[in-house]
């Protein structure tokens, strides 16, 4: 028997291909999921300004016919169709978010607004890419989604921290007063291939330095601590998220609970490179926080979701991509 599928609600319901819209789909994490998504079989948007994202990310996926790119600033609205949408277009690390602090909020803050706006017009389901900073500089360790933080407002990480809290507010907003359903995603400290290799984040840092022979620099003494997700098992986490039950709304956190100092990282990678790189120590940025780790039971309960890679494996493959990178750029 033919079946016709003439309304979207019948697409979404029966459909297992769905129109996937990720927002900052070039940067290093959207790379990674629009990738997974289209061997996931799904038909993938990709939208981005390229501010921090970079054509070479999304290269090997342009002769495949279920992809397509569009330029274009969330800040401004979107008219397109989707199942999906996947807000991730914001820039990550502090020497990208605070180069133009006004429109790091914008994006979080507009980007959402247009979004949620998209997402309500077609009755698309919708992803947040929040972040471990709406804790702030925490008082609890690890932290729980239940825990509140410690955000200074007014401080030059404000622009991001507080417009990624603002973001939250208007996905549960839209959700208690226009019904959409959301998700939101607390991302902690993630890496792996694509990361971006001047960015300042201490993963992709040590290992340039590292490679390059040059100094490492760690802030402060290098007993403060993070945790670092691999990005295959972040992706698992977001696509788990999404396929999730409505009423699980999140916030998740999503991140792997393993903690290391600053201090043993950097051995690590000096070790892993073979590298004579020597450490060198500068002062501690302001509000750099002393302590980071996600608790992640609600992810391990409700997605039933937990990390696979460890250190040493994602290390080994990131280590990878920056030597070839530098190795073709010399
Ligand atoms: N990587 C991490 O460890 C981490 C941790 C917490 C949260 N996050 C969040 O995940 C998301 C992706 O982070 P990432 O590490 O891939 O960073 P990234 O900088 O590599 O990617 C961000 C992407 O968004 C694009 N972008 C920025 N502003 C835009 C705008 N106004 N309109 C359209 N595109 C825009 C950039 O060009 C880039 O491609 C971000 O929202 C970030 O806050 C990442």
């Amino acid at each position: 028997m033919l079946t016709t599928f003439n309304t979207r609600k019948n697409m979404q319901d029966y459909s297992i291909k769905k129109r996937v819209l990720v927002t900052g789909g070039a940067g290093f994490l959207g790379s990674h999921l629009c990738e997974r998504l289209l061997n996931d079989g799904h038909d993938v948007l990709c939208i981005d300004n390229f501010f921090t994202g970079t054509k070479d990310n999304i290269l090997h996926l342009l002769d495949n016919h279920n992809f397509e790119v569009i330029r274009h600033d969330i800040t401004f609205p979107l008219y397109v169709e989707v199942d999906e949408i996947y807000n991730l277009a914001c820039p990550a690390s502090p020497i990208h978010y605070q180069f133009d602090p006004v429109q790091t909020t914008k994006t979080s803050v507009h980007g959402a607004i247009n979004m949620l706006g998209l997402a309500k017009r077609i009755h698309a389901k919708i992803m947040q890419a929040s972040t471990s900073e709406v804790y702030g500089d925490p008082e609890v360790h690890p932290q729980l989604e239940s825990y509140w933080g410690k955000v200074n407002p007014i401080g030059s990480r404000a622009c991001y921290d507080e417009g990624k809290r603002c973001a939250e507010t208007l996905f549960f907003d839209y959700k208690r007063q226009h019904n959409l359903k959301i998700k939101v995603a607390r991302i902690f400290n993630t890496y792996g291939p694509r990361m971006h290799p001047n960015d300042g984040r201490v993963v992709s840092n040590f290992i340039v330095q590292a490679l390059k022979g040059n100094s490492i620099t760690v802030y402060g003494n290098g007993s403060q601590t993070r945790s670092f997700c691999y990005v295959d098992d972040l992706i698992d986490g977001f696509i788990r998220l999404m396929g999730s039950a409505d009423e699980l709304t999140g916030p998740v956190n999503l991140g792997n609970p393993g903690e290391f100092t600053i201090l043993e990282l950097a051995e690590k990678v000096i070790a892993m490179t073979n590298s004579s790189s020597k450490i060198e120590f500068k002062p501690l940025p302001s509000d750099d926080p002393k302590q980071r780790q996600p608790n992640i039971s609600l992810a391990k309960k409700d997605l039933n979701w937990d990390v696979k890679i460890k250190l040493e494996e994602g290390l080994e493959k990131t280590i990878a991509y920056f030597q070839k990178m530098i190795s073709s750029n010399q």
